[in-house]
């Protein structure tokens, strides 16, 4: 496994002879991202490891996020990655003049909480893409926006990039696999995972039928009170088109529920689809 932490490293340890299949992560690597590399069907393997400083905003996490590259570098390998681009910050960013922004599916939600989040993510994406030159792309359902926004840029801009998506991996007890995980404490990860539950339980009485506004209505302010009277605060708990992520009043079979909420200062987003992607 090669190692690059630069870009000239970079385009010498890929092989333009043979496709690329690509995961970008921000490390503290897990299952979830572990899973992606293993789903890789082209024979050339790349992973980026990059904590991208533009998709967090002022006092967000960025200093506090985890960061252990040797562990991950050895999960890399476990995984037969064939190329790790681990670059500095300077390395990505010697300026900071041109910014990937999709306006739109970005708006809500995430947007909305996170000022200038996906264009940071969008950028850093963008760039990354031309880099490594990927055949196909891997990104994971549990960023459900992330996947609409990248998904809306890539055909936007007519990138070259086939994108795949792949499953959300749970601990046994239905929490979402998040790097952010090991910071929640003994109390709030003991309730973390009843945030899946919340969003398997509107399921399911969505899913029941029959359909009204008003049923909707009261599903999602029910989720949302659990959540609160069980410690989250919560951000949005919602029911969206999957693809648009506009709102909806009823749902349809390409809806999605969507949460973010905050234990203490660790903030936790989930979702479930109620049709296909
Ligand atoms: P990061 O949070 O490290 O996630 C990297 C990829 O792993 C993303 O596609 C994310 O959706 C996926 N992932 C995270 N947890 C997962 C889980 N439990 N199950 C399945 N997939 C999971 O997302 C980012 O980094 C950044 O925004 C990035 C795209 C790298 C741009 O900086």
């Amino acid at each position: 496994m090669k190692i690059a932490r630069t870009i000239p490293e970079l385009h010498a340890a890929l092989d333009r002879e043979r496709p690329i299949g690509f995961v970008p992560t921000m490390g503290a690597l897990h299952e979830g991202h572990l899973s992606l590399i293993r789903a890789i069907a082209e024979p050339q393997r790349v992973v980026s490891i990059f904590v991208n400083p533009t998709q967090f905003g002022p006092g967000e996490d960025l200093d506090r996020y985890p960061r252990q590259e040797e562990r991950d570098f050895a999960f890399c390998r476990e995984c037969a990655v064939d190329v790790v681009f681990a670059p500095s910050v300077d390395a990505m960013y010697p300026r900071r003049t041109t910014v990937v922004s999709v306006s739109d599916v970005t708006e809500r939600w995430e947007g909305a909480h996170r000022p200038g989040h996906f264009d940071g993510v969008t950028t850093v994406v963008c760039k990354l893409f031309q880099l490594v030159r990927p055949t196909s792309a891997l990104f994971g359902r549990k960023d459900l926006q992330q996947c609409a926004v990248v998904r809306r840029m890539v055909e936007d801009l007519n990138l070259p990039v086939n994108l795949v998506w792949g499953e959300t991996v749970r601990e046994p007890d239905g929490l979402a696999m998040s790097s952010r995980n090991t910071r929640l404490t003994p109390s709030a990860r003991a309730i973390a995972p009843e945030l899946y539950r919340t969003l398997c339980e509107a399921q399911s009485k969505l899913l029941e039928g029959p359909e009204s506004e008003e049923k909707t209505r009261y599903i999602v302010q029910n989720s949302v009170d659990t959540l609160e009277r069980s410690g989250f605060d919560v951000d949005y708990f919602a029911l969206v088109d999957t693809d648009s992520l506009k709102e909806l009043s009823i749902a349809t079979s390409s809806a999605s529920l969507i949460v973010a909420a905050k234990l203490g200062d660790v903030r936790l987003i989930d979702n479930v689809q109620l049709g296909d992607f």
